[in-house]
């Protein structure tokens, strides 16, 4: 697989460094409180196992799988939730957990649903930020790196279902999904539903 990748971003080393980081934070503000820790299926899943060892509290894990529209290197904004948590959050902070946030739609969709369910907090912890992209207004309260507007792969981040058992983040090659890339005239039709 590491042919495929242009350029490493954030190492092994660097991502467990900030995830220490990002977890002890986030244990000091949440000291006492019933946390939710909420991982968006499938990219956060390795963001969040390490994550949630670095917080020393009794917190909770559960998971959201969204779908969106678009082909594999952009979203197209249209968010659905495939599988919906297991219980209510009225008596909990919920602290969402994802590997980025690009255009914001799928964030940004996701606080609104999830404001109606009244919890006690509602956050948003993501491993990359890309506000390059931002078409929707998102509030990121954590963040553990400033991603550059390329499209990346690894630490739980895919390409068409692969490169997420990467141990790193990094620039997937152009050439690997050049290919794939709708022509101009074809951008319209209808795109495959993909999972997050
Ligand atoms: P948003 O709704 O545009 O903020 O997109 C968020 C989702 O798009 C993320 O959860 C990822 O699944 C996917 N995504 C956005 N940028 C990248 C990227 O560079 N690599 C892999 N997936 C990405
Ligand atoms: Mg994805």
């Amino acid at each position: 697989m590491q042919q495929d990748i242009e350029e490493i971003l954030f190492s092994r080393e660097d991502i467990d460094k900030r995830v220490a980081q990002m977890g002890a934070q986030i244990q000091a503000d949440y000291a006492g409180k019933d946390l939710l820790l909420l991982g968006i299926l499938k990219g956060a899943v390795l963001f969040i196992s390490d994550l949630s060892r670095a917080i020393d509290l009794p917190l909770e894990v559960d998971y959201l799988a969204v779908s969106s529209y678009g082909n594999n290197v952009t979203s197209s904004g249209v968010v659905r939730i495939l599988k919906d948590l297991e219980g209510p959050i009225s008596n909990k902070h919920v602290l969402i957990v994802e590997d980025i946030v690009d255009s914001g739609r799928t964030i940004h969709y996701l606080m609104e649903v999830l404001r109606q369910r009244s919890p006690l907090s509602l956050r948003v912890c993501t491993l990359l930020d890309k506000p390059a992209e931002r078409v929707r207004p998102v509030v990121c309260d954590y963040v553990g790196f400033q991603c550059p507007s390329r499209f990346v792969v690894g630490y739980g981040l895919d390409y068409a279902q692969r490169y997420r058992n990467l141990s790193f983040v990094g620039i997937l090659k152009r050439s690997i999904y050049a290919k794939d890339e709708p022509e101009p005239e074809q951008q319209h039709t209808s795109p495959a539903e993909e999972q997050s």
